[in-house]
């Protein structure tokens, strides 16, 4: 079974969550949470999960390729950071949205896949909720081997000790500050 035709949609209750293949037994939670938890978190709104599916299982459901879960988030800035605005409380956090979790079946890495999604959560972030809501940051934290493809994307390492040191390091991409532009559309 191959994946003809990628579409990028919201998960159904009925998508088949089962046949992912990531391989190594360090990403195995990226492969139980789709099974186990991904709907769960779905019915509970405390996360929201993004599938790659054939375009012919827009409307049904169909074998997942790979997906992508976001949640409200805050980021904790060390003390050198410049808030972005005056009167902002001492030892402040930035309204943020996290990737918590990314994957993209083993058989497909490598083409492009993981891009696709990124590009198109970025774009959620950033034209559909950061326009709606306060939120400045897009993060993540970064498994070690997946850093360089964060980078790409246009990630940056968050510059503090405590973040440097940790083994999952937030990544974070500064929204565009368009916020009222968009709203006054
Ligand atoms: C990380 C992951 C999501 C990337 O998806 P993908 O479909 O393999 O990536 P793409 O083929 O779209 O690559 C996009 C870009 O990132 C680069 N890239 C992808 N994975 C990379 C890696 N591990 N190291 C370095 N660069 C990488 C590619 O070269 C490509 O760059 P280019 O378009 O400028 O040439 C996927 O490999 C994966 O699911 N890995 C296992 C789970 C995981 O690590 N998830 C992230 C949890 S933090």
């Amino acid at each position: 079974m191959s994946l003809a035709d990628p579409i990028i949609r919201p998960l159904r209750e009925d998508d088949g969550v089962n046949a992912l293949s990531l391989g190594s037994a360090e990403l195995k939670p990226l492969k139980s949470f789709l099974r186990k938890q991904a709907r769960e978190y779905e019915r509970a709104s405390v996360a929201r999960t993004y599938v790659i599916v054939d375009k012919q299982d827009v409307d049904r459901g169909g074998r997942v390729w790979g997906y992508a879960s976001l949640v409200a988030s805050e980021v904790h800035l060390g003390a050198d950071h410049v808030p972005p605005v005056s009167r902002w409380p001492d030892g402040y956090s930035l309204p943020a949205v996290k990737l918590a979790r990314m994957a993209i079946d083993q058989s497909l890495q490598g083409r492009g896949l993981g891009r696709e999604l990124m590009s198109f959560m970025i774009a959620l972030v950033q034209d559909h909720i950061a326009t709606r809501i306060g939120c400045r940051l897009f993060v993540t934290d970064a498994k070690p081997s997946a850093v360089s493809f964060y980078t790409r994307m246009g990630f940056t390492m968050l510059d503090t000790e405590a973040n440097k040191k940790s083994n999952q390091p937030v990544m974070f991409l500064l929204l565009d500050n368009k916020g009222l532009a968009a709203r006054k559309q």
